[in-house]
């Protein structure tokens, strides 16, 4: 969600900031724009829609070596070149990412002093509050320092003023910004993606620091305006990762990783023995209560680990969007400890839950994907899955890592709790073994899901069904179809259908039904079997044989332990849905209105 790239150096930067911006594209943009020094001013382009609008108005050629550039995710006011960023309001010139929620206060106080707006942006004000405040300072850090602490919000900047050429300035409060340096100069950037054509070593801005950044060097002010100094982090990952390769898709390439991912992830807490789990996860015996808070589909891996922890480790979960739980009434106790899982570590509403936890005092553990992210950081343990970076905004192979996680976890809690026999853990251990090769099998059929997504592409609407932990696996199946796709799909309780939901089947409507789960199959079919009288086009996914035919497809998965079956289940439901999207011709890396990570509340 918006993203910035800024660089000072000695060589050309229009071409380092578009392809920093090309980088970025992932988190979801509907305009962008570049702000760059030549003939000593600051000149500004802008376009609505993808980048590639605005290549066609740069200059790649010209002589400029300092400038900001940035994607936007419009916020407040439509997606177009004039609320694009840069914004400039007298000597100042900004891009941010974040929301002011003080703007309005601050707009009308500026007002009053005689500013202008052309937008109807947050971000506008920021750059004329800065303004303001230089006259009042006469001082680039100093005006930096007042408006920082007049706004409320979250905020990343990359700020020009026209008063000092030279240098670009930095400052962020809750939403992440790196610095890092090679050879020919330095750049500021939302995400490591930026900058790995240059270099693998970036510094993280800390909150309400402040950092000035020119083609010599990186200066960096604490929150009192002291010189601090930040040890460099390095990115170990391959650039490959970033890169589509010889796929058509993002989403497509991360699916095929999923094995891979599968085995980091487990092999970075698990050697095939429960010394290894209690090494790593013996942190969490003391807790006798969970809540699993996170959004969208890391909340689904919230949904499914509460089944498999309540059924297997008889350990109480309570599971809430971030969203909801932020503001909620929580009923903590001194055993209750709040996890927080995200793919990138930045969501705004789970970041703001973990801190609800630590502000009452209560600990925290992040199952995080990117590393160093604010939640991973924050949190007072930290779980980091092994899906290397996810690129397409709809998640795939960092859900998949997610819930590797969380079965270990279940294993781990189940064992010690003295849940399961050691006849079931070797089972449960020998079937995580072969899950890689499972996997790639599942991939591997893939014709068998295109054929069935052929045959309903076209439909408006498609419902998912499923019991228990398998209505868990439809919550996900249906977010990846409609995120993707804009098919209207929805996930309902097997058994909760007749209840309403039913009047919607009509002749030809597609119903996945998803039945893994032993214990209720037949209380599935059954319900299953009720929307087949009504005519509805059954595709079934399950891991067991079915004794009857009351299915238009089937899709047949491996069986495995229930407390690893998830795993297997997601896999088919991603490539139907990638294959309606692309019959559909969707922009399925980058889906309408959505971003990778919402910065936002
Ligand atoms: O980065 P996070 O895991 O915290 O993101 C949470 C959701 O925004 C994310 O899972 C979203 O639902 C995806 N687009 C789903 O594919």
């Amino acid at each position: 969600m918006c993203g910035i790239v800024g660089f000072a150096g000695k060589t050309k930067c229009i071409p380092i900031i578009y392809s920093g911006l090309e980088a970025l594209e992932y988190r979801g943009y509907d305009s962008a724009g570049i702000a760059y020094i030549y003939n000593d001013k600051i000149n500004i382009i802008k376009e609505k829609g993808k980048l590639i609008n605005l290549k066609k108005k740069l200059d790649f050629d010209i002589n400029s070596t300092i400038a900001i550039g940035h994607t936007r995710w419009a916020t407040h006011g439509n997606a177009n070149i004039t609320n694009a960023h840069p914004h400039q309001v007298g000597k100042f010139t900004v891009v941010h990412n974040g929301i002011i929620e003080n703007y309005i206060e601050l707009k009308n106080k500026l007002s009053k002093k005689g500013y202008q707006f052309k937008s109807e942006t947050d971000t506008e004000v920021i750059s004329a509050l800065l303004d303001y405040n230089y006259k009042l300072e006469k001082d680039i850090l100093k005006a930096i320092d007042k408006t920082k602490k007049e706004l409320i919000g979250s905020f990343a900047l990359g700020i020009l003023c026209s008063d000092d050429i030279k240098d670009i300035y930095a400052l962020r409060y809750s939403s992440p910004l790196i610095l890092a340096s090679f050879t020919n100069g330095n750049f500021l950037a939302s995400d490591i993606p930026a900058i790995l054509n240059y270099t693998n070593k970036y510094i993280i801005l800390e909150n309400l620091e402040i950092a000035k950044i020119n083609k010599e060097t990186i200066t960096i002010y604490n929150k009192d305006l002291k010189e601090v100094k930040h040890s460099y982090h390095t990115y170990n990952g391959e650039k490959s990762n970033v890169q589509k390769n010889s796929y058509e898709h993002f989403m497509l390439k991360e699916i095929n990783e999923e094995d891979k991912v599968y085995k980091n992830t487990i092999n970075s807490y698990f050697d095939g023995t429960l010394k290894s789990l209690n090494e790593n996860f013996g942190f969490l015996k003391k807790y006798k209560k969970i809540d699993i808070v996170a959004c969208g589909s890391a909340y689904h891996t919230g949904v499914i680990a509460k089944s498999l922890l309540e059924n297997y480790a008889n350990i109480k979960v309570y599971t809430e969007v971030a969203s909801e739980y932020r503001y909620k009434k929580c009923f903590y106790d001194k055993d209750t400890l709040v996890i927080l899982v995200s793919q990138s570590g930045e969501t705004a509403d789970t970041l703001a839950a973990l801190r609800k936890a630590k502000n009452d005092k209560i600990k925290t553990l992040a199952i995080v994907n990117a590393i160093d992210s604010s939640i991973a950081r924050e949190a007072d343990y930290v779980l980091y899955t092994k899906a290397g970076p996810e690129i397409a905004v709809a998640t795939t192979k960092a859900y998949l890592a997610q819930l590797t996680v969380f079965s270990l976890i279940t294993l781990y809690l189940a064992y010690i709790n003295n849940q399961l026999s050691s006849k079931e853990i070797d089972n449960i251990i020998k079937d995580i073994i072969k899950l890689p090769r499972l996997i790639k099998k599942e991939i591997n059929n893939y014709q068998i899901y295109y054929n069935i997504a052929d045959k309903i592409y076209e439909n408006k609407q498609v419902f998912f069904i499923g019991r228990g932990l398998d209505y868990a696996n439809s919550l996900e199946g249906a977010l990846k179809l409609k995120e993707i796709s804009y098919i209207n799909s929805v996930a309902y309780q097997a058994g909760e259908l007749k209840h309403g939901t039913i009047s919607l089947i009509e002749n030809k409507t597609p119903v996945i039904a998803i039945a893994t789960d032993e214990v209720i199959i037949d209380k599935t079919i059954s319900n299953i079997k009720e929307v087949k009288a009504r005519n509805a086009y059954v595709i079934y996914v399950s891991s067991i044989n079915p004794k009857d035919i009351f299915y238009d497809d089937f899709i047949k998965i491996e069986k495995v332990h229930p407390i690893l079956q998830s795993i297997l289940t997601i896999i088919p439901l991603q490539l139907l849905a990638y294959k309606v999207a692309k019959n559909n011709k969707c922009d399925i890396d980058k889906p309408r209105n959505l971003a990778k990570s919402v910065t936002v509340e």
